[in-house]
């Protein structure tokens, strides 16, 4: 028997575990502001200033704005920064994608786009790779800038050193607006639950826990606003907790939807004073935005606690010199405090040679059956570790550690 056992394990290596490095990149935001063409973009695209101004006319618990699924964000990855590495196909055509907990479908460009937003990424050629399998049926994904329009595929996708066979993916033929054009990234790769996939089919994690990749079906996320081991500023753990990135427990939190990764929070404190969400709301997990969203409401009055201030595109400035004096934000979820200072929650952006303040909160009214929902993007997972765990359908925090 004994023999055995060791062919096994020289046949199968360990396997299990894979390691994403991420990048942090300029967001499409910080670029179109660079390029002094963010406000004539805004102004042109922005839907949320749509939806914030006729949220009132809805009554309350209905989604403001209805556009077929109940489930559906707004979404833009205007300020998506963390982005990895995939291949699709045989031999392997590489891709960069958003690492998105906010979404299940993955696509990337197909060679038969011809829009301008293509024409600027790596693009998905078919007739090169001996794993194709055409789907042929078509998909459209709604975002903030207009909707996406492509076919489904399949192919070998390899994320890591894990080889997905006959992953279900989209091939966008029409990318809408502009900030695909600017975006860093070709594609999206989304980790949500599949219920939010209805669009293309098997998300990639599903599909990596029905092929027996992974030995927990888990994956991890470590977010650094600085470089790690001298190369890249995130890492993406899939099948696994790296313990190294991390100090203290990991406290958990129950998913109270499985869609995103939504999970309670108890209560927002600034200062220590409980001010918003007294009676508990909910929170979506989301690593596919830098900022921190909430109601419209609890939003503005948590502008002027830190003092920022509103730009005429909605965004909220806040003095860079005033950033030491700044009230600490704590979310309380589980029982957890988790304190976000003012270096945590401003983002500081450098126009020229002058540096620009920014508050990392952002209004959007974003209902769901158990009340208003709060959005955790990367101002939030810098600071904590997160592991997203489908075993047992819960996220777990801990405090990152930065070698700042
Ligand atoms: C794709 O990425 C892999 C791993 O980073 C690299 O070894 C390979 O050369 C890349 N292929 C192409 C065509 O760029």
């Amino acid at each position: 028997m004994r023999w055995l056992v060791l062919i096994l394990c020289w046949v199968w290596p360990a396997q299990g575990l894979t390691r994403i490095p991420l990048s942090r990149m300029s967001s499409v935001r910080t670029l179109l502001r660079a390029s002094d063409r963010l406000e004539s973009f805004v102004r042109d695209h922005q839907p949320d200033i749509f939806n914030r101004r006729f949220a009132q006319c809805y009554p309350p618990g209905i989604p403001s704005l209805r556009l077929g699924k109940s489930s559906e964000r707004l979404y833009n990855f205007m300020d998506a920064q963390y982005y990895g590495p995939i291949s699709l196909g045989t031999p392997p055509q590489n891709f960069t994608v958003v690492f998105d907990t906010g979404s299940s479908d993955l696509w990337v460009p197909s060679s038969y786009c011809v829009s301008e937003a293509c024409g600027m990424h790596e693009r998905f050629e078919a007739f090169r790779s001996s794993s194709f399998n055409h789907d042929g049926r078509r998909f459209g994904i709604h975002y903030g800038t207009g909707h996406m329009l492509g076919i489904m595929s399949r192919e070998v996708l390899k994320v890591g050193s894990v080889m997905i066979q006959n992953q279900e993916f989209g091939e966008s033929v029409y990318e809408p607006g502009f900030v695909f054009v600017m975006a860093k990234f070709d594609g999206v790769l989304g980790l949500a639950y599949p219920s939010l996939a209805e669009e293309i089919g098997n998300p990639v994690f599903d599909s990596m826990m029905n092929q027996n990749s992974l030995t927990q079906p888990i994956f991890s996320f470590y977010l650094s606003k600085s470089k790690l081991n001298g190369d890249h500023e995130g890492e993406l753990l899939f099948g696994g907790i790296d313990e190294t990135l991390f100090t203290g427990p990991i406290n958990w939190n129950p998913v109270t939807l499985k869609n995103y990764w939504q999970i309670k929070v108890d209560s927002i404190q600034v200062q220590g004073a409980s001010s918003f969400c007294p009676h508990g709301c909910q929170a979506i997990i989301d690593t596919g935005t830098s900022v921190i969203t909430g109601p419209t409401v609890d939003i503005l009055a948590l502008q002027q606690l830190i003092g920022a201030t509103p730009t005429s595109i909605g965004e909220y400035l806040i003095d860079c010199t005033r950033l030491q004096s700044l009230p600490e934000v704590t979310l309380v979820l589980n029982k957890v405090e988790y304190v976000l200072t003012s270096e945590s929650y401003v983002r500081k952006e450098n126009l020229g040679d002058t540096e620009i303040c920014f508050s990392g909160f952002q209004a959007e009214d974003m209902p769901s059956s158990l009340g208003p929902v709060w959005i955790l993007g990367d101002i939030f997972l810098s600071e904590y570790y997160s592991v997203y765990d489908r075993g047992q359908d819960r996220v777990g925090f801990a405090k990152a550690r930065h070698t700042h």
